[in-house]
C-alpha cells in the first residue's frame, strides 16, 4: 500500500485523527473494569469506543460486563467474552438505548439505566450492595450481611440465547436465537425447538423428550427444569440431581477442563461449545442434517437430502425463490386487495416436520387442494397419495423437503411479482459493486487507522486493563450489530 504511495495520505490522515484525538482519545476509558461495583456507581457510554466498553470484569478475567453498541447507534449492556462474536447475556434486545451522552448507567442498590430519549428505564429493583460478575460468567446483585450474601438479583434468571454451564433452565425461561426467530421451551416432559413462521403463530420443529431411564417424571412434583452438566451433558430434573433425560454433549464422561455453553444459533440450530483453554470447539448439534433445519434454504425453496436446495418454481433462481415481500395484507384474503397469485405444482414434496402438522385426510389430490383453494388463508397444500393425508400450510411457504416419490404432491400459491426480476438483479449488482467499494474504502481507513492506532498506543502507553478486543466468530452464527459495528 505504501507503493501506491498512501504513505502521504496516512500522514495526513495521522495529522487528522491526531487531531481529533487531541481532544477526545485523551479522555478514553478514564475509567478501567473494575471486580466489583458498589453503590454510587455511574457510567456513560465512550462516544470513541466501537463495539464493546467494559464495566465490570470477573475474577478469572475471562468475561466481561459492558456497554455493547448495536446496530451503530444504539446500546445494550452485555456479558461477553473476548474469542465469542455474540454476548453470552445481552440485556432485553428489544429495547436498546442510544449511544450517547443521554444514557446513564447506575447503581444505587439496583442496576438502572436509563435514557429518557429512547424512553429506556430499566432496574432490577433490588436493595443490593454490590454488583459482580462471576467465573461462569453471571452478572449478579448481592446483599451482603457479613458473613455471607445473599443473591437479590442474577443475569442467569434471564437468558438470552446461551445457556452456561450449572445455568437452571426453568419452563417459565426461553433462549430466544438473537435473530429473534427461534425459541427453545421447556414442555412438562421433554424440550422443544419453535420456529416464528409468522407474526402469530409458531412451528415446532425439534423435540427431544425425556427418556426417563434413570428416574421417572412424577405428576404433581412440578415442572422439570434443564442444565448443562460439567460431565458434558444437557440434563433434564424434575427433583434432586438424579436428571431423568441426558442429552449427550461429545465430551459425555470424558473429565474435560473447561467450561460448556449451549446456544441457540440464527440457523435455529442449538449448538453446544467448550471452551479448551484456546478457542470455543463444537460439542454438540442437536441437528445434524441440513434439510432438519427449519428453514435452510429460504421461503419458496426446497431442501433435499445429498443434493441441497432449489425453488418450488424451476422458473425461479436458487436464492430468490421467494416472490417480492408482501407489501399489502399477509395472505390472500381481503376482496378486492387480496394479493394476487398464481399456483405451481409439483411432485416429490413433503412438509417438513409433519409428525407436528395436522393433517386432514382425503380421498384424493383434488380434494386436498381444493380445501387450500378456497381458504384465503392458506399458502399450499402437501397430498400423500399413499395415506391420504392431506397437510395445509397456513403461513407463508417455508423450504419444504424434497423427496423421491412423486405421488406426495404439493400445491402452493405464489404471488404474483409484477415482473420485477429484472431490475432487482440489476440492483442486486448496483448494490454489490457499492457494497465492495465500501469494503474496500473501510479496509484502506480501518488498515490506516489501525497503523495510527498502534502508533498512539506506543505514544500515550496508558492502556493496561480489558480492552475491547475484537471479537473471534463462533461457529456459523454471526451477530450482525456486532459484525456491523466492527466495521
Ligand atoms: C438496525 O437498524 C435497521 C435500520 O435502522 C433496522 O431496520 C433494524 O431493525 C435494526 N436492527 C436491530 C437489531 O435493532
Ligand atoms: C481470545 O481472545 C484473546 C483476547 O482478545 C486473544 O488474545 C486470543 O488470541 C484469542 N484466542 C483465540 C483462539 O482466538
Ligand atoms: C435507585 O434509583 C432509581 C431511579 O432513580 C429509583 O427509582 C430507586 O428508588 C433508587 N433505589 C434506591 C435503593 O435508592
Ligand atoms: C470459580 O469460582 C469458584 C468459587 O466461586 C471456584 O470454586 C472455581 O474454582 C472458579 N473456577 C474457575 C475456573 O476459576
Ligand atoms: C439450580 O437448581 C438446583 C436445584 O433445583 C440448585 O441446587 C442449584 O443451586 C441451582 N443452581 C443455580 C446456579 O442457581
Ligand atoms: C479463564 O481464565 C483462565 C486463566 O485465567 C484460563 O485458564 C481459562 O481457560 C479461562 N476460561 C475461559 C472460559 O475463558
Ligand atoms: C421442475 O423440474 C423437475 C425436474 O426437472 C420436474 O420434475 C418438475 O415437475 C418441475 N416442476 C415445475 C413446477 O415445473
Ligand atoms: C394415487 O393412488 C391411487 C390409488 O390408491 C392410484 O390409482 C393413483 O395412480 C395414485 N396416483 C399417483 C399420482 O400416484
Amino acid at each position: 500500500m505504501e507503493v501506491l504511495g498512501l504513505s502521504s495520505v496516512t500522514r495526513f490522515l495521522l495529522l487528522f485523527v491526531f487531531f481529533v484525538c487531541s481532544h477526545k482519545c485523551n479522555l478514553v476509558n478514564a475509567s478501567e473494569p473494575v471486580l466489583e461495583i458498589t453503590k454510587g456507581f455511574e457510567a456513560k457510554p465512550d462516544s470513541s469506543v466501537d463495539s464493546f466498553q467494559p464495566l465490570l470484569t470477573d475474577p478469572s478475567g475471562n468475561f466481561s460486563f459492558g456497554f455493547l453498541r448495536v446496530n451503530g447507534s444504539r446500546l445494550s449492556l452485555a456479558v461477553t467474552h473476548p474469542n465469542l462474536t455474540e454476548p453470552l447475556w445481552i440485556f432485553d434486545p428489544t429495547r436498546l438505548a442510544s449511544w450517547s451522552h443521554k444514557t446513564k448507567l447506575f447503581f444505587n442498590g439496583s442496576l438502572v439505566i436509563t435514557d429518557p430519549s429512547s424512553r429506556v428505564d430499566w432496574s432490577t429493583h433490588t436493595n443490593g450492595d454490590s454488583l459482580v460478575l462471576r467465573n461462569d460468567s453471571n452478572l449478579q446483585v448481592l446483599k451482603s450481611p457479613s458473613p455471607s450474601s445473599s443473591v437479590e438479583w442474577e443475569s442467569f434468571d434471564f437468558p438470552r440465547n446461551t445457556l452456561v454451564e450449572n445455568q437452571n433452565f426453568t419452563s417459565t425461561m426461553a433462549l430466544v436465537s438473537s435473530n429473534g426467530l427461534y425459541s427453545m421451551r421447556l414442555g412438562s416432559d421433554f424440550i422443544g425447538l419453535y420456529a416464528k413462521v409468522s407474526e402469530d403463530s409458531e412451528q415446532f420443529y425439534w423435540k427431544h423428550s425425556a427418556l426417563q431411564a434413570k428416574a421417572k417424571i412424577k405428576d404433581g412434583s412440578g415442572p422439570i427444569l434443564a442444565r448443562i452438566n460439567p460431565n458434558g451433558y444437557l440434563g433434564m430434573y424434575q427433583i434432586g440431581n438424579i436428571p431423568i433425560d441426558v442429552e449427550a454433549f461429545n465430551s459425555f464422561q470424558r473429565p474435560v477442563n473447561g467450561l460448556l455453553i449451549l446456544r441457540l444459533e440464527s440457523d435455529g440450530n442449538l449448538r453446544g461449545y467448550l471452551w479448551d483453554g484456546s478457542q470455543w470447539a463444537l460439542n454438540y448439534e442437536a441437528i445434524r442434517l441440513p434439510c432438519d433445519l427449519p428453514n435452510p434454504c429460504g421461503p419458496y425453496s426446497l431442501c433435499t437430502p445429498g443434493s441441497g436446495c432449489s425453488c418450488i418454481d424451476n422458473s425461479t433462481v436458487i436464492g430468490e425463490c421467494s416472490p417480492e415481500p408482501p407489501s399489502g395484507p399477509a395472505d390472500f384474503c381481503g376482496g378486492d386487495k387480496a394479493a394476487k397469485f398464481k399456483v405451481v405444482r409439483r411432485g416429490g414434496v413433503e412438509v417438513p416436520f409433519k409428525e407436528w402438522m395436522d393433517h386432514k385426510t382425503t380421498s384424493s389430490l383434488g380434494e386436498c387442494e381444493e380445501m387450500c383453494v378456497e381458504d384465503c388463508k392458506c399458502f399450499g397444500s402437501v397430498y400423500n397419495n399413499g395415506s391420504g393425508f392431506c397437510y395445509l400450510v397456513n403461513y407463508p411457504i417455508r423450504t419444504m423437503l424434497g423427496v423421491e416419490d412423486s405421488s406426495k404432491v404439493g400445491y402452493f400459491k405464489v404471488r404474483e411479482s409484477v415482473g420485477k426480476k429484472k431490475s432487482r438483479v440489476g440492483l442486486t449488482v448496483g448494490m454489490s459493486v457499492l457494497a465492495l467499494i465500501a469494503l474496500v474504502l473501510t479496509v484502506t481507513m480501518v488498515y490506516v487507522g489501525f497503523r495510527i492506532w498502534s502508533r498512539e498506543k506506543r505514544i500515550v502507553e496508558e492502556d493496561g486493563g480489558l480492552s475491547p478486543g475484537p471479537y473471534k466468530n463462533l461457529g456459523s452464527d454471526s451477530f450482525r450489530s456486532v459484525e456491523m459495528s466492527r466495521r
